[in-house]
């Protein structure tokens, strides 16, 4: 049997509470997660937020594009439900939750979205946060709290170059892993199929191994999805319920 997985809390504990809020980043924390996702844009006026979709429309009470928003504007909404009302979360204040928080320390793994269209703006501006926090830079004692990730290699790329230290996962489907992939040709430190890719071709997991490269896997949300990864020897597993996966890993 190979060694637990590390818990990665997908976008906070969002099986349990609205997704990206800090209420969300908080149970992740207090459940014990090794780890917590986010996905990050940048507002109009350049301030980089934790929002997953184009526009606010589905996760908060307001409607627009997040790159046409200013952060006053997206602060105007309500991020939240009925009982559980948020603030649109800042990327520096999950920073800040995250490194504060003392129990157990706790990994970010920051997604970049809109990475072709914004040329390289999302990651220095990400790059930007978590040097300001001591992170991805020499002399860092924190320099492996973060990891950064995205659908595109270009983005990858990009921070790999600026930031050679930070560990990166190129995510996508198994053409990206195979041969003389993408994630070679990037440098990815990780590569990072979903739980579908992983469950039709298991063997990735082993070949990237073999090239030095760790996985990270997502969305992994029933026992026996955290057990194939654990089987597996998948390093990170990403989950919306991150107390449950925990469990289910210590019962085998
Ligand atoms: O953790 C990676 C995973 O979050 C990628 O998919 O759509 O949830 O950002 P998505
Ligand atoms: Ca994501």
């Amino acid at each position: 049997m190979s060694l637990a997985p590390l818990v990665v809390a997908h976008r906070g504990a969002s099986g349990m509470r609205p997704e990206h809020t800090l209420v969300a980043y908080e149970q992740a924390l207090r459940e014990g997660a090794d780890g917590v996702e986010c996905d990050v844009r940048l507002t109009r006026d350049g301030r980089v937020v934790c929002v997953h979709d184009r526009r606010i429309d589905r996760t908060s009470s307001g409607s627009g594009i997040v790159s046409t928003l200013t952060y006053e504007a997206m602060a105007g909404h309500d991020y939240g439900t009925v009982d559980d009302p948020a603030e649109v979360l800042l990327f520096s204040d999950l920073l800040d939750l995250v490194l504060q928080w003392k129990a157990k320390p706790a990994r970010i793994f920051v997604e970049t979205k809109h990475p072709v269209r914004y040329g390289g703006l999302i990651e220095n501006a990400v790059l930007a946060e978590l040097h300001r926090f001591g992170i991805g830079r020499p002399p860092s004692a924190s320099m492996s709290r973060a990891v950064v990730m995205s659908f595109a290699p270009t983005a990858v790329w990009r921070v790999r170059r600026a930031a050679p230290m930070l560990p990166t996962v190129l995510l996508g489907n198994a053409s990206r892993y195979i041969g003389g992939g993408a994630a070679t040709t990037v440098g990815a430190t990780a590569i990072g199929p979903s739980i579908r890719t992983l469950r039709d071709r298991p063997a990735l997991v082993d070949r990237a191994a073999a090239a030095g490269r760790a996985t990270y896997c997502w969305t992994v949300n029933t026992a026996e999805d955290a057990h194939l990864c654990q089987d597996l020897g998948v390093r990170w597993i990403a989950t919306d319920h991150p107390g449950q996966v925990l469990a289910w890993l210590d019962e085998s």
